[in-house]
């Protein structure tokens, strides 16, 4: 038997990039997905598509973070969806990036980076817990720009540095009812998100030279370890951060 048969996940900004990865993933190992989304309801449509081709079950759920009520509209539909059912998986996945320095970052960018990445996971998590089941799990997205400088990042960086925060005490107050909490931080993975510099040769260059792997990440690459954590295997593992960047900036290569 499939590793979550029976189980329920719901997976944030699972339209597009490492979302899709990862609800595919847990779709495969039997999860019920919910499939949430800001606002491409194509690639929404497209993500429960692949699952239901592959024999899974999904539903998509619209909710555009950073918009008054955002939360309140992802979780009624999540419990139609539910159908009186819990929660047993939570992918705090959805996010966006800003490639700006101290200098240049607007109040509003400072805001919207803020509501879509911390503040909006924050209430999902709150708004969750009375759903999740005992032996859950919560995996947060974190990222690797919360390890080493990157001062073009710094609005979204100080995000995940902040999202990352959460899971030692989450992870304390609902340790006594099974449920894990984990920050999986990527490194550079190919997804629209990072189309802007993954499409130019030498910026990727100059992050496979300080990778210890010598690559960009895949979208699989992370989805393989969320699913690791989501399932049996992950259980005695929480309050952690997982790097997944194949070993980038780890120090000099010989
Ligand atoms: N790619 C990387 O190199 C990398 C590295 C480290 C960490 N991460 C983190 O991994 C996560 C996913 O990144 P990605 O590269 O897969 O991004 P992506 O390809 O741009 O996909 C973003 C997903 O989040 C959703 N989303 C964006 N803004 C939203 C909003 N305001 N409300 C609701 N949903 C929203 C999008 O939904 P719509 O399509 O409907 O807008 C989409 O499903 C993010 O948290 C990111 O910070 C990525």
């Amino acid at each position: 038997m499939a590793a979550l048969t029976g189980r329920t996940a719901l997976v944030t900004g699972a339209s597009r990039g490492i979302g899709r990865a990862v609800a595919l993933r847990l779709a495969a190992e039997g999860a019920l997905v919910a499939v949430h989304y800001g606002g491409d309801d194509e690639a929404a449509k497209a993500t429960v598509a692949r699952i239901e081709e592959a024999g899974g079950r999904a539903f998509a759920v619209r909710a555009r973070f950073g918009e008054e009520g955002a939360v309140d509209r992802l979780f009624r539909q999540l419990g139609t969806g539910l159908d009186g059912r819990g929660l047993d998986v939570l992918v705090n996945n959805a996010g966006i990036s800003s490639g700006h320095s101290i200098g240049q970052v607007t109040a509003d960018e400072w805001n919207r980076l803020l509501a879509v990445n911390v503040t909006s996971p924050f209430f999902v998590i709150q708004r969750a817990l009375p759903l999740l089941n005992d032996g859950g799990r919560i995996v947060n997205i974190g990222s690797t720009a919360s390890r080493f400088a990157v001062s073009t990042q710094i609005g979204y960086t100080v995000t995940k540095a902040a999202l990352e925060s959460l899971a030692p005490s989450l992870a304390n107050e609902l340790g006594r009812r099974g449920i894990t909490v984990n920050t999986v931080a990527p490194g550079a993975v190919r997804t629209d998100l990072t189309a802007g510099y993954t499409s130019i040769p030498e910026v990727v260059a100059g992050i496979e030279a300080i990778t210890a792997l010598g690559r960009l990440g895949e979208v699989e690459d992370v989805a393989d370890v969320v699913g690791f954590l989501a399932g049996p295997q992950g259980r005695w593992i929480t309050g952690q951060t997982i790097d997944v960047s194949g070993g980038t900036y780890l120090g000099p290569i010989a």
